[in-house]
């Protein structure tokens, strides 16, 4: 990166207009979360108050099994209830809740009623084939309505989505139906992306081929190219959605506040992705309570957030947070650059955007194409600007506030995790600003940065990001694997949550995320393991042993090096790097894929075994390798 972000910028504030202040709900944050971390319980049983239940809580916060840690207890909602039924009974049921543009240019739009109509619908639709409450459901589809529908209604019926990235290929989809058990499979023909279609529909057909338990098959048509269907196994969403069993009465399931909503593949250390497990209840008061602060949204507003609903970001603030709040919601399918770069910029003049949120990666993409594009459109409706996924650095976060924002809309750096649900380290619109910090903690959330015994350590010094306390978004377990959970999140230190981030402090008290401390890599903001592209790499057999790093890189954050050793035999053929290249596309996905790959004769091991990845990357990027006593070589 050009310019990172450091602490030692501090003399950068950006300082909100009045304007922005006397706009904003939340107008003194430090009281605000002052009051929350005295009475935590007290702060989120108030939030929870503004939401619908069927049946309120026994008790806020049982921490009694913890780290299983278990909000609203004895409390009875569906995130489906807050989300759309209560919506279609008050004003909003003529409110749009989506607009939609397709990348080729056509367009859709949803009222609140009309999107209870097909949820509802889609739900009888589920019902129909015997999914009921507690039954996992996958998802692969692309950024159409028909996914927020498909989410809502298997939430509706009870069951628990697990929607997979349309963005992995054969074997992670494959992997994910696996570990859910999932018999039934929802996706489409093919995504637009770039002009061209992708064929999801035949990734699905090769995930079925090797995961057995899927019985059925739904496919939403989007592309209408030619795809394979299956009898007695596909069926169009389309001649299900118009069969009498698609009732637009569907009552909504009754779930207790921590029945499972969905699960979500993550990567982790390993290389068997872990399925990140969030309830109704807490879930809910939480997207809602985060996007309705942070993001400040108004009844008129229309709000875009730009990110995939595969990914947590879409889960928590496409589908259900805005929901909630009943705002209305823009969502485009295709690519920001296609066909020209000033695709995005064209979408916010048109529909009048008040609110855009996307990734450092998106931003520094279309910076690259220069400020004539932006330029040539009204920006003037934007108010707010977001950023997550990645440390934004300091020249991309002034181009998006000088160019798209022109010096008006402050942006809300949010840090957070598939793992938390939603927002922890933010700045609210009347907070003020410093390029490259996520800035404080949202209200009910207690941050911390730690050495290896678990001691705050020094402003300016780096250490672990973990949180001291339990909040009502945070995961639950990872789905059928409860060691795992406690392992991974809550043995470095027994009674704080480990982020897996390192981080900074800074004199001020704003927090500086430096990056992953674990073999997680970010990749254009996604999450990924370097044990996936590793096992994909030795899945091929011209491979024994395979190690994957990340190296920075000024556009997409990090890209991928990998060094492979070859079995005994096999030789270095020109062509080899582009056949492995194209064994991880369709082993992993497209996002994996690595920028170059090595072949070596060794690699940098310790005496136990273990690849020594700092090594390698020191030397990828020709800095001194540091430490190497324990290098077995
Ligand atoms: C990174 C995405 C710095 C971090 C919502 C975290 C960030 C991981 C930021 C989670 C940010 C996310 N500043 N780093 N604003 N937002 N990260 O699960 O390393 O896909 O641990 O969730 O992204 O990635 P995940």
């Amino acid at each position: 990166m050009t310019d990172s972000a450091s602490p030692t910028n501090t003399q950068d504030w950006y300082y909100p207009s009045e304007d922005v202040v006397s706009n904003a709900t939340v107008k003194d944050y430090g009281a605000l979360y002052n009051r929350s971390i005295n009475d935590p319980e007290g702060f989120w049983a108030e939030q929870a108050e503004t939401l619908e239940w069927y049946k309120k809580w026994d008790k806020v916060l049982d921490s009694s099994r913890a780290p299983f840690y278990q909000w609203y207890v004895g409390g009875k909602t569906n995130i489906v209830l807050n989300a759309l039924d209560r919506h279609v009974k008050t004003f909003r049921r003529n409110k749009l809740a989506l607009i939609w543009e397709g990348e080729p240019g056509d367009t859709r739009t949803y009222s609140y009623f009309r999107l209870w109509q097909e949820v509802n619908k889609f739900g009888s639709v589920l019902r129909s084939m015997g999914v009921k409450k507690g039954d996992r459901v996958t998802i692969y589809m692309g950024r159409v309505p028909e996914l927020l529908i498909a989410m809502m209604a298997c939430a509706k019926v009870g069951a628990v989505h697990s929607v997979v990235y349309g963005g992995f290929s054969e074997q992670a989809l494959a992997d994910r139906i696996e570990d859910a058990e999932s018999r039934v499979l929802i996706t489409q023909d093919g995504a637009w992306l770039r002009g061209q279609i992708v064929d999801l529909k035949k990734v699905a057909d090769e995930a079925v081929k090797r995961s057995p338990v899927v019985e059925h098959v739904i496919v939403f048509k989007r592309t209408g190219h030619n795809v394979h269907m299956e009898p007695d196994r596909d069926y169009w969403w389309n001649d299900l959605m118009a069969l009498p069993v698609a009732s637009v009465k569907c009552e909504t399931e009754m779930m207790d506040a921590e029945d499972p909503l969905f699960i979500l593949y993550t990567s982790g250390t390993t290389g068997k992705p872990k399925g990140i497990l969030h309830t109704h209840g807490g879930y809910s008061v939480y997207t809602s309570t985060t996007l309705k602060w942070v993001f400040d949204l108004k009844e008129e507003d229309r709000w875009w957030c730009a990110a995939d609903p595969g990914w947590i970001t879409g889960h928590s603030y496409i589908v259900y947070g805005p929901a909630i709040l009943g705002v209305t919601s823009f969502m485009y399918e295709g690519a920001p650059t296609h066909p020209y770069p000033n695709r995005w910029w064209k979408l916010v003049e048109h529909y009048g955007i008040n609110v855009l949120y996307t990734a450092p990666t998106a931003i520094r993409g279309l910076m690259r194409f220069g400020s004539t594009w932006p330029n040539r459109h009204d920006l003037s409706s934007l108010r707010l600007l977001g950023s997550v996924g990645e440390p934004i650095n300091p020249e991309a976060w002034k181009w998006y506030y000088e160019v798209i924002g022109k010096g008006r809309c402050p942006i809300m750096d949010t840090w957070w995790q598939t793992e938390t649900g939603g927002f922890m380290i933010t700045p609210m619109p009347s907070v003020a600003l410093k390029p490259g910090s996520a800035t404080r903690p949202f209200p009910g959330i207690d941050v911390d940065v730690v050495d290896d015994d678990g001691n705050s350590v020094k402003p300016g010094e780096d250490g672990l990001l973990v949180i001291k306390k339990p909040w009502p978004g945070m995961l639950r377990t990872v789905y059928g694997d409860a060691d795992r959970y406690v392992k991974q999140y809550w043995s470095k230190f027994k009674d704080m949550y480990l982020a897996g981030d390192s981080a900074r402090k800074d004199e001020d008290g704003y927090i500086w995320v430096i990056g992953r401390i674990d073999d997680v890599i970010k990749v254009s903001g996604y999450r990924l393991g370097t044990a996936e592209v590793e096992s994909g790499l030795v899945s091929h057999p011209a491979v024994a042993e395979a190690a994957a790093i990340g190296i920075p890189d000024e556009l997409k954050g990090n890209i991928i090096y990998a060094y492979c050793i070859l079995r005994d035999g096999q030789t270095v053929t020109s062509d080899l790097e582009d056949k492995l290249k194209e064994h991880i596309r369709h082993e992993v996905g497209p996002i994996a894929v690595p920028a170059k790959i090595e072949f070596v004769k060794s690699l940098p091991k310790t005496r136990s075994g273990k690849i020594m990845r700092r090594v390698l990357k020191a030397r990828a990027q020709g800095l001194p390798e540091g430490d190497i006593s324990t290098l077995e070589e």
